[in-house]
């Protein structure tokens, strides 16, 4: 018998070596497909709905560490209307970041990677099948040449941090300019320009000719956020991400930023996925709501249906946790007890359990089915499997 018990949250060298070695071999076999010569047809498929602009089916998102492997998004699906808000919320670490991310074929690899699921993007480069089903691109299948057309142009990102998003040692001008000719390669100079200044306008920066020359330390926070947004609407895309856009704002401007970011999207027409971690945000701006925890999605519905009818214990939890005005000035604000479980090797349970007030024998199994309880509204807890007549 060895002199000290073993620490179970402790790798011994054995299982460290071990995790590492089937991780290097997972990890070399994902980007080895990813290498592969590919037709279109392998990266083309059917949309479920035509209008709907973003359908993500089953995602499933990994970080292969020398710990092991973090499932940061595990297996989700929801779909992005055209022409729609959608606010997608939930506690830091919950996976926002990197479904976006995996939107985009943006996350970092050769450690995380895409391993399952579908997310189709609805393009007007491809018409309909013989049935007349619409066409449209699997990003998870598409080859990194075929996404940088559309990366950019049909889909872009607004990131929360606008000083650490531009380029600080070119002119902001420059920076319009510079998407602009990516996707219009025969462009005059003077084209872009204008197209600069257009963009200047269009998102209210005043004296757009003489800002155009100012590098970006030379403005302010929400300037800086609003070239952003120009940037972002410079290639006209049809999905605008934006991963907590004010987050990094004092509140004055969070509220003008946000007003700017509707208003464009209704002249646009463009669909939004606004990543938050405040409700109040969503609350204010989205039409749809998505709520995650632990990677998994937990609640979806309409704006009214999570705010009016929420079901989950999660949402109802906080919902509970916004201070607000009316609460009583003596009472102590809600929180949620516990914390969030640990995202490595995480079981296939309802991770909400060792917090949830109202867990109960059946919580004990497997990962809840998706129980609908409108055509928009759905929970995933066992709470509500006998209003479907189910064990
Ligand atoms: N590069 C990375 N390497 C390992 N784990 C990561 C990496 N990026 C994100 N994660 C993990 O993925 C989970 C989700 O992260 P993220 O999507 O950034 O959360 P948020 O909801 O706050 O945006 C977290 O548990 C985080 O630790
Ligand atoms: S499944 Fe059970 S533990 Fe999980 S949220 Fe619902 S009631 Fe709570
Ligand atoms: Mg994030």
């Amino acid at each position: 018998m060895s002199k000290h018990p073993k620490n179970p949250n402790l790798l011994t060298f054995k299982e460290s070596r071990e995790i590492i070695k089937s991780n290097l071999r997972e990890m070399k076999r994902l980007e080895k497909k990813k290498r592969e010569k590919v037709t279109p047809e392998y990266f083309t498929t059917k949309m479920k709905s035509a209008d709907n602009i973003l359908e993500i089916e089953d995602l499933e998102t990994c970080f292969f560490t020398d710990n092991g492997v973090v499932r940061s998004v595990n297996k989700i699906s929801f779909d992005v209307p055209k022409d729609t808000i959608i606010g997608l919320v939930g506690e830091s670490g919950c996976g926002k970041s990197v479904t976006s991310l995996s939107i985009m074929q943006l996350v970092q690899a050769p450690q995380g990677q895409v391993v399952g699921g579908e997310i189709r993007f609805n393009s007007d480069d491809l018409g309909t099948d013989e049935s007349g089903n619409k066409l449209c691109y699997d990003i998870t299948k598409m080859p990194t040449a075929d996404m940088c057309r559309i990366r950019g142009k049909d889909i872009s990102m607004i990131f929360q941090e606008p000083m650490t998003s531009l380029n600080p040692v070119f002119t902001v001008g420059y920076q319009i300019e510079e998407v602009f000719y990516l996707h219009n390669p025969e462009a005059t100079k003077e084209e872009a320009r204008q197209k600069a200044i257009d963009m200047l306008t269009l998102v209210g920066i005043p004296m757009p000719e003489t800002i155009i020359e100012y590098y970006p330390h030379q403005l302010s926070g929400g300037m800086r956020q609003r070239v952003m947004i120009a940037i972002a609407l410079t290639g006209n895309p049809k999905l605008i991400i934006a991963d907590e856009p004010t987050t990094a704002l004092d509140v004055t401007i969070q509220s003008q930023i946000l007003k700017l970011l509707k208003n464009v999207q209704k002249e646009c027409g463009a669909s939004v996925m606004l990543i938050t971690h405040d409700l109040g945000v969503v609350a204010e701006m989205a039409d749809y709501v998505v709520v995650m925890y632990a990677g998994k999605i937990v609640e979806k519905g309409t704006v009214y249906e999570i705010f009016d009818n929420p079901m989950h214990p999660y949402t109802i939890g906080i919902q509970k946790a916004k201070p607000s005005l009316a609460s009583d000035a003596d009472s102590e604000l809600y929180s949620i007890p516990g914390n969030v479980p640990n995202p490595i090797n995480i079981p296939d349970e309802c991770l909400f359990k060792g917090r949830c007030s109202r867990r109960c024998g059946k919580c004990e199994g497997k990962y809840p089915k998706e129980i609908k309880i409108t055509e928009t509204h759905s929970v995933f807890c066992h709470l509500y499997d006998e209003e479907r007549g189910e064990e």
